[in-house]
C-alpha cells in the first residue's frame, strides 16, 4: 500500500496543476541558461564614443561610468579594468604579494580568485565553504593561517555576502590584508555597506554573464588610502601617466612595475548604458530570484532540493539561483530532464583544490573540503536574466521533482 503523500507534496503537485499544461513544452523553444540585457543606450553611446573620437582611457564615459561607481560604493576611488581577473592582478600587485606567501580562499571559485596571486608566486590555501551561504567559512580561517600568510580573499558567491566582521577582525589580528572578489556583487551589501568596500581592496566584474555588463570589463575598488597613488601607476603599464594626463607633469616615465589594466572608451560606452539601469535590473533579478524561492521552497521538505540561503542582514543581488540536490547523480538527472523540456541549466564551479593547477599550485588543503566538494557535484544555476520565464522554469522543475519524489514513494513502499 502507498503512503499517503506529504503536505510538501501535494502542494507541489496543486501547482503544477495551475501552472504547466505539458504543451507548452515545445522543443522549439529554448530557454537558454543565460540572456545578457541590451538597456536600449549601448547604441547610441557607442555611436557617441565614436564620434567624439577618444577610444584609449581617460574619456568622458570611463569618467562617468567611475563617477557612478563611486556614488553607488561610497568609495573614494574606483578604476575601471578591462576584467575582474585583471582587478584582482592589480590587487595582488598592490597588496606586494611576493613567492612563498600564502592566500586564503575558497575553492569553490572561479581559477582568477587564485591565479592573480600565483601570478606573483604565492600560494592558494583553500578552506571549505558553509552550506547555507556557499560562502568562505569564517570558523576555518584561523587553522589556515601561518606565518606566510598575508592575505585574504573572501568570495561572496551569487552576490550574497560572506561573514566580512568576523574576517575583518581576524585579519586585523594577524595583521592581513583582505581583498573582496565581489566578482558577482554589485549591487549587493553587507549590513548596508556595499560588497567590495569591506576590505582593503574590492574587484568587480562586468562580464557579459553578470548582472551589469560590457562583454568583458571589471572594477577595482580601493578602500586603503595607501594603495591610491600606486594603482593608478600599476594600471597604466607602471608609469605616472595619470599625473600628466591631469596635468600634474609636464611628462610621463616608467616609475613602477604595472600593465595594461585600462578598458576602451568603447568599452566605457557601453558599460555606462548598464549602469544607469543597475536599480532596475538588480529589481528584476531579485524578483525572479523571490519567486523561484516561493515555488520551489515547498519541495525543499522532499529531501530531493535544498536552496542556499542568503544572510538575512545583508542584501543580496538575484546574480544566481543554485538549486542544489541530494546526489550528483539526481543533479544529472534534473538537468537531462530539464534540458528535454528546452530549458538550459548550468552546474558551476569545479573545486580548485582539485583541478591540475590546484594540485601544482596550492598548498595541499589541511582540511576537509567536504561541503565544496558536495555543492560543486549537486549545484545547478537556474536560468535568471532579466525576462527569463521564471514561472515557467520552475514549475518544469517542480514537475521532475514530483515524478522523482512519486518513483522513490513507490520503491520505498514496494
Ligand atoms: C568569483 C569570480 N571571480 C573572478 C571572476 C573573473 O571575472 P572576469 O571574467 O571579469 O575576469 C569570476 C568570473 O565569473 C568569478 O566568478
Amino acid at each position: 500500500m502507498h503512503k499517503p503523500a506529504p503536505a510538501s507534496f501535494i502542494l507541489i503537485k496543486t501547482v503544477i496543476i495551475r501552472h504547466t499544461p505539458s504543451s507548452e513544452y515545445s522543443p522549439m523553444a529554448i530557454i537558454p541558461f543565460h540572456k545578457p540585457l541590451l538597456t536600449g543606450n549601448e547604441y547610441p553611446y557607442l555611436e557617441q564614443a565614436c564620434a567624439c573620437g577618444t577610444f584609449s582611457d581617460d574619456g568622458q564615459f570611463q569618467r562617468s561610468c567611475r563617477q557612478i561607481l563611486q556614488n553607488i560604493t561610497g568609495c573614494s576611488q574606483v578604476l575601471l579594468t578591462p576584467s575582474c581577473t585583471a582587478a584582482l592582478e592589480m590587487a595582488a600587485l598592490l597588496a606586494d604579494i611576493r613567492p612563498g606567501d600564502e592566500v586564503i580562499m575558497p575553492s569553490f571559485t572561479f581559477p582568477s580568485s587564485a591565479n592573480a596571486f600565483v601570478l606573483r608566486g604565492a600560494r592558494p590555501v583553500f578552506i571549505d565553504i558553509r552550506p547555507d551561504t556557499l560562502n568562505m567559512d569564517e570558523r576555518l580561517i584561523e587553522s589556515a593561517i601561518s606565518s606566510r600568510t598575508r592575505a585574504i580573499v573572501p568570495v561572496h558567491y551569487a552576490g550574497s555576502a560572506c561573514e566580512m566582521d568576523t574576517i575583518m577582525e581576524i585579519a586585523g589580528r594577524h595583521r592581513l590584508l583582505v581583498i573582496e572578489d565581489a566578482a558577482q556583487c554589485i549591487g549587493a551589501t553587507y549590513k548596508g555597506r556595499p560588497l567590495g568596500t569591506i576590505g582593503h581592496l574590492g574587484t568587480y566584474s562586468f562580464h557579459s554573464t553578470k548582472n551589469i555588463h560590457c562583454g568583458e570589463g571589471g572594477a577595482l575598488l580601493i578602500n586603503d588610502e595607501r594603495f591610491m597613488q600606486r594603482s593608478l601607476i600599476i594600471q597604466n603599464k607602471g608609469t605616472n601617466r595619470h599625473d600628466f594626463i591631469t596635468g600634474q607633469v609636464p611628462f610621463y616615465h616608467w616609475t613602477d612595475i604595472g600593465s595594461s589594466y585600462v578598458p576602451s572608451e568603447l568599452t566605457c560606452a557601453f558599460l555606462l548604458a548598464q549602469l544607469q539601469h543597475l536599480t532596475m535590473i538588480t529589481e528584476s533579478r531579485l524578483s525572479s530570484w523571490a519567486r523561484y524561492h516561493e515555488l520551489l521552497i515547498p519541495a525543499t521538505s522532499t529531501g530531493l532540493l535544498r536552496i542556499s540561503q542568503p544572510r538575512t542582514d545583508s542584501l543580496h543581488n538575484g546574480h544566481i539561483f543554485p538549486a542544489i540536490f541530494a546526489s550528483p547523480k539526481d543533479r544529472q538527472m534534473v538537468q537531462d530532464a530539464m534540458s528535454a523540456r528546452g530549458i538550459q541549466t548550468a552546474s558551476h564551479y569545479r573545486p580548485l583544490h582539485q583541478s591540475p593547477a590546484g594540485a601544482r599550485f596550492a598548498l595541499s588543503a589541511s582540511q576537509d573540503l567536504r561541503h565544496t566538494q558536495n555543492t560543486a557535484d549537486t549545484l545547478l544555476r537556474l536560468p535568471i536574466w532579466h525576462g527569463s520565464p521564471v514561472d515557467e522554469i520552475g514549475n518544469a522543475l517542480l514537475n521532475i521533482l514530483f515524478d522523482l519524489h512519486a518513483k522513490r514513494m513507490i520503491r520505498t513502499t514496494e
